[in-house]
């Protein structure tokens, strides 16, 4: 494993560790509320803490973007763009679906990607060029080429409802012809499955560069296809993500492409 990812994965192990020891208590954690239906926990902020203070100890001189204390340090650093805890609303509900996603961005590229999921303790890994590991097992994208015996995992615009129709129209599009969606609430670790050919494809409107950064490398990295909503690569600026196997992506563009609004053409 390469060191950057070493000292990675002892981040999000902590993270998790700190994660797990709340899940049974949620009711006794304070919930503060940033936006409509954004909710953050001590949790988030204390697993970032926790993460961004063992970053700092090897990397002194890296940069972060992290969900809760947003951006630090030179523009020409690496820089870790970390979310603590992906799934919050699902933490904050006793949901067991959530993951911490932590990925190192060097000039403009996603150099090293780590997911972990602390309930089922599955560790997602992946370096550019070197092949995407699920507990340091290789993993591939699946090998399904029809939209038909597609299973898709989505997220819901429930931050932003202006997208909201302009997400419909392209779930109308997409869910009666494949062979199911998914809607579980963690966007990282939805495109670690689709690294993992647990799901087929995969779309999203709106989300941050923590939420993607990690898993986007995890799909390339795993043979499938990340872009935006045009087919580009601006899907971490526009935070409009279409990923998948090179077939269901390409097949997913070509019947979302007549639904989109001027908002999601990128
Ligand atoms: C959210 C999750 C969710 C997605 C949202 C994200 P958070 O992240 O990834 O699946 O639908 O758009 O913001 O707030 O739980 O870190
Ligand atoms: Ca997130
Ligand atoms: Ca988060």
């Amino acid at each position: 494993m390469h060191p950057v990812v070493n000292i990675a994965v002892r981040a999000a192990r902590a993270a998790g560790n700190l994660i797990l020891r709340y899940v049974d208590r949620v009711d006794t954690l304070e919930v503060t509320r940033k936006d409509r239906n954004d909710f953050v926990t001590e949790v988030d902020r204390r697993a970032e803490a926790e993460i961004v203070r063992i970053l700092r100890r090897t990397y002194p001189d890296h940069a972060i973007l992290a969900e809760e204390s947003g951006a630090d340090g030179r523009d020409d650093a690496p820089q870790w763009i970390i979310d603590p805890l992906d799934g919050t609303t699902n933490f904050v509900h006793g949901f067991p679906h959530f993951a911490v996603s932590l990925a190192l961005r060097h000039r403009g590229r996603i150099e090293h990607a780590v997911v972990y999921d602390p309930l089922r303790n599955e560790l997602f890994t992946a370096s550019r060029g070197e092949g995407a590991l699920l507990n340091e097992r290789r993993i591939r994208v699946s090998g399904i080429t029809r939209l038909a015996d597609a299973l898709l995992g989505t997220g819901f615009p429930f931050r932003a409802h202006r997208h909201l129709d302009a997400y419909l129209a392209t779930f109308r599009a997409l869910f009666p012809e494949s062979s199911g969606v998914r809607r579980a609430g963690s966007a990282a670790l939805d495109l670690a499955y689709v690294a993992a050919g647990r799901l087929d494809g995969f779309w999203e409107v709106g989300l941050s560069p923590w939420d993607v950064a990690a898993g986007a490398l995890l799909v390339q990295e795993a043979g499938g296809i990340v872009s935006d909503f045009a087919g580009g690569d601006r899907y971490l600026r526009s935070g409009n993500v279409v990923a998948g196997t090179p077939k269901i992506h390409a097949e997913m563009l070509r019947r979302m492409r007549p639904h989109l609004t001027e908002a999601l053409r990128g």
